[in-house]
């Protein structure tokens, strides 16, 4: 397939368009450090999906844990985009020893209509944006947390609210000190500020310092943001100083009972559905991953768990006006000519 010009968003007709179409929404899902570490390829009615390993964090996710969460998103709004052309989207995830970057085939040949529901989560997919700070203090809308479970039990993971204020306090020790162990950390620091380019620049990837508030905010219990400046003052300037903590907001953690790719890619689904659900409600989500990449704080929150399963991300869920903007590398910038794809 050949990209020429900016594809038709509004009537995709041809399969070239179609999947133009599919992939200009796909881009849009969350990536850590906003690395967008995928790869597509179009023939036909079908986009292949693979990991682009070149972007993978080997500091903070040697494992490829987050890697493949990112593109589970991805396939998630992929999904959801041939939903909103009215197809039925039908997948096969991984794996294929004989093509080791592959994730996932999305196919689309059978027509039925695009529910409301499915409209309104397509409808947030270029507006959603992840929160960096505390939010106002007020519960979320009625049924929305039942509602978000359900998105994570459809891809056989669990969204689980930390309810009480010892289990709060807890997660927030826990995240403290992962963040203390990163910045200490030089490898680490390197690595997060490879991805964290600095004001002004040209860069569509990595996390941009119109993506974070310049005087992180305190949250109570304090759930502190990666530092994405580091030091220099970056980040959007916002209004006066303000040292009263803010709101944590409802604090879940997203687990699965395995830990292995399959998992990890139907992890990243969930995560996709759970944060367009919550959009479409007003709702807007803080990520924070690095209680899980510090190995033995993952397994001091696996021992808080009790039930054996493995913590793959914490959210916090609330409300907020947000001014973040976020960047992606087009369409034609993930899109591999067919001839090119190793398996190909
Ligand atoms: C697996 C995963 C882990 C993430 N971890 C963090 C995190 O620890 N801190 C953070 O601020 N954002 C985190 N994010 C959010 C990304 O930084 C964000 O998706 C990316 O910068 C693109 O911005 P957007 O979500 O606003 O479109 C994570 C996203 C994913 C998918």
């Amino acid at each position: 397939m050949t990209v020429t010009s900016e594809p038709d968003l509004r009537s995709p007709h041809t399969a070239d368009e179609v999947a133009a179409y599919v992939l200009a929404s796909a881009i849009w899902a969350p990536s850590v450090h906003n690395t967008q570490p995928w790869q597509f390829t179009a023939q036909g009615s079908e986009i292949t999906v693979r990991t682009d390993t070149s972007r993978q964090l080997t500091v903070a996710d040697p494992s490829g844990r987050e890697l493949l969460m990112s593109c589970g998103a991805a396939l998630f709004t992929g999904k959801l985009a041939v939903r909103s052309l009215g197809y039925v989207p039908e997948t096969r995830i991984l794996p294929d020893p004989a093509d080791p970057f592959l994730l996932a085939r999305l196919r689309w040949r059978r027509q039925a209509p695009q529910t409301a529901a499915e409209g309104r989560l397509f409808s947030q997919v270029t507006r959603r944006r992840t929160h960096r700070g505390g939010f106002e203090p007020m519960p979320p809308p009625a049924g929305l947390i039942d509602a978000l479970r359900a998105c994570a039990a459809r891809y056989d993971t669990r969204l689980r609210v930390a309810v009480t204020d010892q289990a709060r306090s807890a997660l927030a020790g826990i995240t403290q000190r992962a963040d203390r162990a990163e910045r200490l950390d030089s490898a680490y620091a390197r690595e997060l500020a490879a991805w964290a380019p600095p004001p002004g620049s040209l860069r569509l990837d990595g996390v941009q310092a119109s993506a974070y508030p310049a005087h992180p905010e305190v949250t109570d219990p304090y759930f502190p943001g990666r530092d994405f400046a580091h030091g220099q003052g970056w980040g959007l300037p916002g209004g006066p100083r303000v040292s009263a903590a803010r709101y944590a907001g409802v604090v879940c953690l997203l687990t699965t009972d395995v830990d292995d790719p399959t998992a990890w890619v139907c992890a990243g689904q969930a995560l996709q559905s759970i944060l367009l659900t919550a959009a479409a409600s007003g709702v807007a989500a803080a990520l924070h991953s690095q209680p899980i990449e510090v190995s033995w704080l993952r397994a001091a929150i696996r021992d808080h768990l009790g039930d054996g399963s493995y913590p793959q991300l914490l959210l916090r869920l609330g409300t907020v006006i947000q001014s973040a903007v976020s960047t992606r590398r087009p369409v034609p910038a993930v899109l591999v000519p067919h001839h090119l794809n190793a398996a190909g």
